[in-house]
């Protein structure tokens, strides 16, 4: 199945305007990836950073389910669109713990994102002692069931599995794990969508970095990385590019 591999950052709540010298750095040194690259840093720089790149793509890290309105502090998709985002994280496992957002919630901000004709990169993943419990393909897969609206496309949606014990930690499932939790998510997702689940592409996410990139990506359908930490360097997201590209 011919999915081109994506390389996705995600800043999380860390960027100064100086920090936009990192795409500079990462375009100089990846000027034309045989992958796609995507940066979600922090909603205030959102513009300045799709002004400033050429190959890489630009996303937000949550939005509304709301097109507009009286909610004050939060980002409409077609806020975020009109920055020039052409994507957006929902779900992710921060959103979800710090501010209690629910499938339902994820649900709703995944058609938010399609109606502003952005990418939803819908997060799902397990924590660590509901893989203890042997829980987690039962998890990963009612989150999928909650999360994933129909309607789900390989052009309008990407899966990023991030088991929560993972993010941040140094700690990575093994490589025979990741790809029963892939081949798991293929499956449910082709169950529920159809032919179509083939061309969504399902990134895996969790302590990914340079030394490490390259064995994930070889993994059964596993076809990019969700990169927080080491995607704030060039040097370090460079060293997943090219593995992306390689793979
Ligand atoms: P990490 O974060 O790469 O720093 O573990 C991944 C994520 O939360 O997307």
């Amino acid at each position: 199945m011919g999915r081109r591999k994506l390389a996705a950052g995600n800043w999380k709540m860390n960027g100064v305007k100086a920090a936009l010298g990192e795409i500079t750095a990462l375009e100089a040194a990846h000027p034309a990836p045989d992958c796609d690259v995507l940066i979600c840093p922090p909603a205030t720089l959102v513009a300045a950073m799709a002004d400033a790149a050429k190959v890489i793509s630009v996303g937000g890290q949550d939005c509304h389910a709301a097109a507009s309105g009286a909610h004050t502090g939060d980002i409409a998709a077609e806020l975020l669109a009109d920055a020039g985002a052409s994507a957006v994280i929902v779900g992710h496992s921060e959103r979800r713990a710090d501010h209690g957002e629910t499938d339902a919630d994820v649900n709703a901000k995944a058609q938010a994102a399609w109606r502003a004709g952005l990418i939803a990169i819908i997060c799902v993943g397990e924590t660590e002692a509901q893989r203890d419990a042997g829980q987690a393909l039962a998890v990963v897969g009612g989150q999928m069931a909650g999360s994933i609206p129909q309607g789900a496309t390989g052009a309008n949606t990407v899966i990023a599995y991030e088991p929560v014990w993972a993010i941040g930690t140094g700690k990575v499932p093994t490589l025979a794990d990741i790809a029963q939790m892939h081949d798991h998510m293929r499956a449910v997702l082709g169950a529920s969508h159809g032919a179509e689940a083939d061309a969504v592409r399902f990134l895996y996410g969790g302590s990914v970095k340079p030394g490490n990139a390259a064995e994930i990506f070889a993994v059964s359908n596993v076809d990019g990385a969700l990169v927080g930490g080491a995607s704030l360097k060039a040097a370090d997201f460079g060293g997943i590019v090219a593995a992306a590209s390689e793979g």
